[in-house]
């Protein structure tokens, strides 16, 4: 059995799989949103005295399956600084005490592997990924070849819902919430910009058209004496989305019409998105591609995920040395092989 912890942001998670026949044994998450909503972002000093509360919390429950234990898997890249610390101190210990194999997982990566939580995999496969820290298409060629074909420039489309929901006064995390009142708005009611509509780049950008919506929501507010009304609540998140929509689809037809690659999927926090997966199922059939998702509830972070990935690492014995396992990077990777 694997260990896999995840602390990348504001969840604390904790998986035991079971190498030999992907199942997971245990698996728990304690999300921080509710004590980081009233700042409408996560803001890392809290997130990561919070992991040091939860993770140990979390992992008194596991106790039983240590005896069985074959490696120890955390995340460690990308993330925030002070909060994959806190995995990775947990990680770094377990390891040495149990005397097992370390195994650092890329956070991306594991994203991509919530798609075959307790499944084989399916590779080669075409990835969007939509999270709050990330916008990218991958192509998946295998295990040790995870392409970047496209990224955002700037805002990710989880930060993009997080900022607009923000933008309103609507609380946090943004996604959620945008999609539940788009549902009940008019989606063609404001015109915000499709982002790189008119450009030949295949990359995704998310600030300009999260200015557009800073715009119309003072001019709406202004008319209507400082407050958005919840009709235009409703519209501005529905017209909103449309535009990401789009723009997510336009950027992923270039892909598709010279990709071959016939399996597709969407992973990520965004992927929960109902409206964004809708829309991309219509896509995958007029391209003859076949669409995958993971269950809802291993969208957003999650050690399962980690876990599911760390099986694979495990059978090629990719360890690393628990002295010098660390946070590799915290840069965003803008193109080549995820590293
Ligand atoms: O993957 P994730 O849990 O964390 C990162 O790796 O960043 O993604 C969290 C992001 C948040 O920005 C959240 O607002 C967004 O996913 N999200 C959604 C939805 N559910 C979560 N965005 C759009 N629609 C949703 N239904
Ligand atoms: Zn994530």
């Amino acid at each position: 059995m694997i260990l896999s912890i995840e602390s990348s942001c504001d969840d604390s998670s904790i998986a035991i799989t079971e190498i030999e026949t992907k199942k997971l044994l245990f698996h728990k998450k304690i999300s921080q949103e509710a004590e980081h909503a009233c700042y409408g972002g996560v803001v890392p000093e809290l997130a990561s005295r919070l992991h040091a509360v939860a993770l140990p919390e979390i992992l008194q429950e596991t106790k039983a399956y240590f005896p069985q234990l074959k490696a120890i898997a955390v995340t460690n890249q990308p993330g925030l600084g002070v909060t994959l610390l806190e995995g990775i101190a947990m990680a770094k210990t377990l390891a040495v005490l149990l005397e097992i194999p370390l195994i650092s997982v890329h956070h991306l990566k594991a994203h991509i592997y919530s798609l075959f939580i307790e499944k084989e995999s399916i590779i080669p496969l075409l990835v969007l990924l939509i999270s709050g820290g990330h916008t990218q298409i991958i192509r998946v060629e295998h295990f040790e070849k995870m392409e970047i074909m496209a990224t955002s420039m700037d805002d990710s489309v989880g930060e993009s819902f997080d900022k607009c929901a923000k933008m309103m006064g609507l609380g946090y995390p943004g996604g959620p919430i945008i999609e539940a009142l788009a549902r009940e708005g008019d989606e063609d009611r404001f015109d915000f910009p499709v982002p790189l509509r008119n450009s030949p780049l295949i990359a995704f950008s998310l600030s300009g058209l999260k200015n557009a919506v800073r715009l119309q929501v003072e001019k709406s507010s202004v008319s209507n004496g400082g407050t958005l009304t919840p009709k235009d609540q409703r519209d501005i998140a529905a017209s909103f989305q449309k535009a990401v929509k789009l723009h997510l689809l336009q950027k992923s037809k270039k892909i598709f019409a010279k990709e071959k690659i016939r399996d597709f999927a969407i992973v990520g926090g965004a992927s929960a998105n109902l409206y964004i997966r809708e829309a991309y199922e219509i896509l995958c059939r007029q391209y003859g591609k076949r669409m995958h998702t993971a269950p809802l509830k291993y969208c957003s972070d999650n050690a399962a995920m980690v876990g599911r990935y760390a099986i694979e690492a495990y059978k090629r014995k990719d360890f690393v040395d628990p002295d010098t396992i660390d946070i590799i990077s915290t840069k965003k990777q803008q193109s080549g092989t995820l590293l």
